[in-house]
């Protein structure tokens, strides 16, 4: 029987599941993978196409630590396997919106291969760019933790549902009242 493959289904299912992960087992991460993350980044579509994005990974445990100490709402990132440095652009009008599909790609990519992943932006971002040796022209959006979850995740989101936060043809009309 020939197997047939339903993308959309698993790219759904990513979407569906995939929650904020900031407790990591500890079990170690190929480089491949890593650098596969950053490749779904980098596939990220921009306005214009400019890509106003760079890319640290920093996967020396020591400085995962050092980035962890700096990170007031993301401490956890010492314990992550590896994080990326997201660097965006500012002279770029969409730095912020063209950065953040980047980190959407990457982090479904990553939970794609059963690795959890949160956006952190609680930062001292100026130590931290100075300890990475960024161009001081460029804007820290945020800094991504990846690892093997901890636990096993359920993938349960608390979401606002549709039919609060949408619409069919108009404002007037809630899209469940057909
Ligand atoms: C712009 C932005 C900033 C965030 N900042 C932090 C942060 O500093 N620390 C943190 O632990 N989570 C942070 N989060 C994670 C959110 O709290 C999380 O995405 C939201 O609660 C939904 O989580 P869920 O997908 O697990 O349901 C941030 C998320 C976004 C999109």
């Amino acid at each position: 029987m020939l197997l047939m493959h339903n993308f959309d289904m698993e790219t759904f299912k990513a979407i569906l599941t995939r929650i904020e992960v900031r407790e990591f087992s500890g079990e170690p991460v190929p480089l491949e993978q890593q650098v596969k993350v950053l490749e779904a980044g980098r596939a990220a579509a921009s306005a214009y196409n400019r890509q106003p994005w760079n890319f640290v990974l920093i996967n020396d445990k020591k400085l995962l630590n050092r980035i962890g100490e700096l990170a007031t709402t993301g401490p956890y990132i010492a314990n992550s396997q590896f994080a990326v440095a997201v660097y965006v652009d500012p002279k770029n009008t969409f730095h912020v919106v063209d950065g953040t599909r980047a980190v959407q790609n990457m982090m479904l990519a990553a939970w794609d291969m059963g690795l959890g992943s949160c956006w952190v932006n609680g930062i001292e971002r100026e130590k931290v760019s100075q300890i990475l040796g960024a161009p001081p022209e460029m804007y820290l959006l945020t800094i991504i933790p990846f690892g093997k979850p901890s636990k096993k995740y359920k993938g349960k989101k608390s979401r606002k549902p549709l039919s609060e936060i949408a619409f069919l043809n108009s404002y007037e009309r809630h899209l469940t009242e057909q």
